[in-house]
C-alpha cells in the first residue's frame, strides 16, 4: 500500500508529478492556497517556530476560517485533477465522519526574535484518533483524498500539520511506502541526498529548516512505526529514508 502526501505548493504543478501520482490513499496540505486567501482577505500570515525548531502557521480563530477555505480549495482542485487522469477520487477532510480526532493544543511554546513565549489562541491540534474504519469504507468506493483538517474536542475544526498526519495514516495501514510529494528532495550543502538509513536521520535534521525539518521528524517516526519506506520526492530527485 502506498500513501501519498501532496504539498500544498505540488497541487499548482500535478503535470510535472505525474508519473509519481499513483496512490491507495492521499493526504495533502494547503499552505499556498492558505496564503493566497489570507492575501485576497487582507490577513496577515504568521508563521512561528516552536521551540523544538519545528516551524508552524499561526492559526488563531480568526484565521482558522481562512485556513478551513484554502485547504478545501487546494482539496477540490486535487480531487479534480485526479479525476482528469482517470483515479475515482473522493475528497474528504478530516472533520467528516469524524475521520481525524485532535486535541487544540492550547499553550504552544515559541521562540520569537531569541525569546521563549508562549501562545493561548492557536487553532492547531494534536492528532488522537485516526478512524481508520472510515478510511477503509471509503476506498470501497473510492480513492481517499484527505484535507489536513481534524475535529476538535471543542467541536470546531483544527488544523493539523500534512505531513505528521501523513505519517500518522501510513503507520496506521502499516503501509509498504509513504511518499511526500515535494519542492524538493531532502537537501544537504546543495545536493540532493539520494539515500538516509533510519539511524541517520537525526544529523540529517540538522541540516534542515522549515517544512523539511518536520518532513524528516515524521519519515523517522514512519519508519519506526512499521512503515516500509520514506520518499520523499522533488521534481530535482528523490530521497529514501529506510
Ligand atoms: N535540507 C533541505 N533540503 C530541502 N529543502 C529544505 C531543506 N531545509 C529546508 N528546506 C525547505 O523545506 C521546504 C519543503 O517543506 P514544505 O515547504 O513544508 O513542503 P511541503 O508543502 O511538501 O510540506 C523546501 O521548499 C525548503 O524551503
Ligand atoms: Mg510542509
Amino acid at each position: 500500500m502506498r500513501i501519498v502526501k501532496i504539498g500544498g505548493g505540488v497541487i499548482p504543478h500535478l503535470d510535472a508529478f505525474r508519473e509519481y501520482l499513483k496512490g491507495d490513499i492521499y493526504i495533502h496540505g494547503a499552505s499556498d492556497y492558505v496564503d493566497e486567501i489570507c492575501r485576497r482577505a487582507g490577513v496577515e500570515v504568521k508563521r512561528f517556530r516552536s521551540v523544538s525548531g519545528i516551524e508552524f502557521r499561526y492559526t488563531p480563530r480568526e484565521v482558522l476560517e481562512y485556513y478551513v477555505m484554502g485547504v478545501m480549495w487546494a482539496n477540490k482542485e486535487l480531487v479534480s485533477y485526479l479525476h482528469r487522469i482517470g483515479i475515482n477520487a473522493i475528497g474528504i477532510s478530516g472533520v467528516d465522519l469524524a475521520l481525524i480526532k485532535a486535541k487544540r493544543k492550547r499553550i504552544v511554546k515559541i521562540v520569537d526574535g531569541g525569546k521563549k513565549r508562549v501562545l493561548r489562541d492557536d487553532h492547531s491540534g494534536k492528532i488522537e484518533e485516526i478512524d481508520k474504519g472510515v478510511i477503509k469504507a471509503l476506498m470501497e468506493i473510492g480513492v481517499p483524498v484527505i484535507a489536513s483538517l481534524a475535529l476538535g474536542e471543542e467541536y470546531v475544526p483544527l488544523n493539523v500539520d500534512g505531513d505528521t498526519l501523513a505519517s500518522k495514516i501510513a503507520a496506521a495501514f502499516h503501509a509498504d511506502e509513504l511518499l511526500f510529494l515535494s519542492d524538493s528532495a531532502f537537501l544537504k550543502e546543495g545536493s540532493v541526498v539520494p539515500e538516509i538509513p533510519v539511524e541517520k536521520v537525526e544529523e540529517y535534521i540538522e541540516h534542515s529548516s522549515g517544512g523539511m525539518r518536520r518532513k524528516l521528524k515524521m519519515a523517522e517516526e514512519a519508519i519506526r512505526s512499521g512503515v516500509g519506506r520514506v520518499i520523499i520526492q522533488g521534481l530535482n530527485g528523490r530521497t529514501v529514508i529506510r
